[in-house]
Order: structure tokens, then C-alpha cells, then sequence
């Protein structure tokens, strides 16, 4: 496997990095950020963890030095600033707008093949304005928030059940923000389906503390969580690289599919070595189906300011 690129050496991106190298997915991870060293450095400090932690990926950081993200095979695009208290997601859309257009631009042009993966927020909004500018198939440009939601909200019910995490399959549509939409009907431990071992009570906590999970992270650490983030791009680059038909929940473009159109938003795919491979269109109820169109309104909403700001030509 080629060259895999994370842009963005901060706390999300350094993590997605190590992930990687751990999983011993590729020959070369190139890490790269703006700020002078700081890549550098910590790409030197994941290498150095190779002959303890027993891998062969070669972790290079630079600082803003595209050429040498040349060839990769998947970019990670990580760059922007993370929420503060106080702040949603969506108030960074200004700054982080830019941000992503720049470096998308630069990854094109150096890797004009690559599958391009977006995690800076907010994250619905960015993913459309990579696609718009990297001009590439929405197979190959898509983004991560349902994996690492429906991580949080495994992590809540398998806390409520005292089970392995492991056992809990779940699926969670939507854009990422308090608007998402778990899915408890589509929730089970190991085929058990939860609606036969917690209560309503029970379920609905559990589905406002998974769509706040952002939120209560930042409220406890003053900006935003990184360990779950970064294990969870890692873990669609591991099911590009291995070809592995993961169905997973992403951001992806929707074009007729759940009767929406023209927004980036999480729904289940198959995640392959091509990309998106196949868009998965679940049969839900009127309450299920409402709930997905208002986190639509809310990821547009959000799509107007980008609109707005008038940063592509066509
Ligand atoms: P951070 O502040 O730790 O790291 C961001 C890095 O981007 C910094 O090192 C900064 O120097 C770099 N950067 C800024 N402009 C750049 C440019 N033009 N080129 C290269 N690098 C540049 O932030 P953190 O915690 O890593 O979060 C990164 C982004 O990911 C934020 O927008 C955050 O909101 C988002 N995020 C998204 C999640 C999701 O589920 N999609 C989950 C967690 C964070
Ligand atoms: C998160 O959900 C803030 O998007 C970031 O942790």
C-alpha cells in the first residue's frame, strides 16, 4: 500500500497517526502541519515507539512540504480549530472553511488519486467543501463522525448493560451535531436487541448523552476529544487499505438516497478499497425519518454560510 497523508499534527491528527502506524497499514505515514516542527517532532515520537510497540510503519512529519505527501494513497484531513467551551461546531465553519480548501487544493495536486477522509468541523459542512474542491467522485471524499458516535454511544451502553463493548452493534444517522439521529431499533448486544434489555427511560438517556458526547468532552477538557476521533479515521483507513466492505456510518453525499439531496450527511456505507462502495438505505419509521430530515436542515443551515462565503468558482 502507498503512502497514507494526516494533515493536521494536532491532537486529532498526531493520534489518527499513531493509530495507524500501529495497525502496520502501510510502508509510510507523512504528517503534516503548519506550524513549524511540531509534525516533525511528533512523527519522530510515534517512530521511536516502533521496536516497543512492535510495527514497521515509518512516521515522517513536515512542516507544510507537500511533495512529500506526494502518491499517498488516503489523506486524512485533520487541519482547523477545534471547539472551546462554549462554542458548537459550527462556529468554527469561518476559519476552518479556509483552512480545508487550502490543503484540499494541496493534496490534489499532489496525490490526484487519493481517497480524501475529513475530520475537521464542522464536519458535514468541511466535507462538502473538500468535495468541492478537490473536484473528485463523492465516492472519494467523504467524512468521519458516525464511527466515532456511535463509538460513544456503544461506550454509554455498554457501561448501562455491564457488557463487552465489543458485543454492541449499533447505527446512527445524521450530520455531526446535536441534531444526529442514533437509531435504537437498529441497536442490539450480540442480536439482543436493546429495546429487550433497557427501558424507554433508559434508551433516551442514553441516545442525549451520545448526541451531547461532543459537548460534555469539551466541557470537561476545554477543547475537544482526540483519542476516539483518531482511533476512528484510523479505522476507515484500515478498511480501505485492507479492502474489507466495513459497514459503517459516514458522511457521505446524499443524492436521492433517504429523500435528500445535495448535503453531506452520516448514513450507513460499505467502505472498501474504492471508497464508498454502496450507500445503505435502511427502511425507517415516520419518527426515525423526521428526525433525519431536521439534522438535514440543520447540516444546510449550517451549508448556507459556506454558500456565503463565495469560495468556489463554479
Ligand atoms: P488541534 O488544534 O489540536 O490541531 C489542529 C492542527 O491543525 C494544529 O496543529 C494546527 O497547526 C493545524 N493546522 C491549522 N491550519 C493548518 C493548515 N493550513 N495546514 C496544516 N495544518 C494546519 O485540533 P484537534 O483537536 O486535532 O481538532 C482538529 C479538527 O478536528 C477540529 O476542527 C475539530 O473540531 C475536528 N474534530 C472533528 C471530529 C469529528 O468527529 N469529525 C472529532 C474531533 C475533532
Ligand atoms: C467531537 O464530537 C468536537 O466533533 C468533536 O468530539
Amino acid at each position: 500500500m502507498k503512502k497514507i497523508t494526516v494533515i493536521g499534527a494536532g491532537n486529532v491528527g498526531a493520534t489518527c497517526a499513531n493509530v495507524i502506524a500501529h495497525k502496520d497499514l502501510t510502508r509510510e505515514v507523512v504528517l503534516v502541519d503548519i506550524k513549524e516542527g511540531v509534525a516533525e517532532g511528533k512523527a519522530l515520537d510515534i517512530w521511536q515507539t516502533s521496536s516497543i510497540n512492535n510495527f514497521n510503519t515509518r512516521v515522517v512529519g513536515v512542516t507544510n512540504d507537500y511533495l512529500k505527501t506526494k502518491g499517498s494513497s488516503i489523506v486524512v484531513i485533520t487541519s482547523g480549530l477545534p471547539r472551546k467551551p462554549g462554542m458548537s461546531r459550527d462556529d468554527l465553519i469561518k476559519t476552518n472553511a479556509i483552512i480545508v480548501k487550502e490543503v484540499t487544493e494541496k493534496v490534489v495536486k499532489y496525490s490526484p488519486e487519493a481517497i480524501i477522509i475529513v475530520v475537521s468541523n464542522p464536519l458535514d459542512v468541511m466535507t462538502y467543501a473538500a468535495y468541492r474542491t478537490a473536484r473528485k467522485h463523492s465516492s472519494r471524499v467523504f467524512g468521519m463522525a458516525g464511527i466515532l458516535d456511535t463509538g460513544r454511544y456503544k461506550a454509554f451502553i455498554a457501561e448501562a448493560l455491564d457488557v463487552s463493548p465489543k458485543d454492541i452493534h449499533s447505527l446512527l444517522l445524521g450530520g455531526h451535531g446535536d441534531a444526529m439521529v442514533p437509531l435504537p431499533r437498529f441497536t442490539s448486544v450480540s442480536g439482543i436487541p436493546i429495546t429487550d434489555l433497557l427501558n424507554k427511560e433508559e434508551i433516551d438517556k442514553i441516545v442525549e448523552r451520545t448526541k451531547k458526547g461532543g459537548g460534555e468532552l469539551v466541557n470537561l477538557m476545554g477543547t475537544s476529544a482526540w483519542y476516539a476521533p483518531g482511533a476512528a479515521a484510523a479505522q476507515m483507513v484500515e478498511a480501505i487499505v485492507d479492502d474489507q466492505k466495513r459497514i459503517f456510518p459516514v458522511c457521505t453525499l446524499l443524492d436521492g438516497e433517504y429523500g435528500l439531496s445535495n448535503v453531506y450527511m452520516g448514513v450507513p456505507v460499505k467502505l472498501g478499497s474504492k471508497g464508498i462502495e454502496e450507500i445503505v438505505e435502511l427502511k425507517l419509521n415516520k419518527e426515525e425519518q423526521k428526525m433525519l430530515e431536521e439534522s438535514a436542515k440543520s447540516v444546510k443551515d449550517v451549508m448556507k454560510i459556506l454558500d456565503e462565503m463565495n469560495l468556489f468558482d463554479d
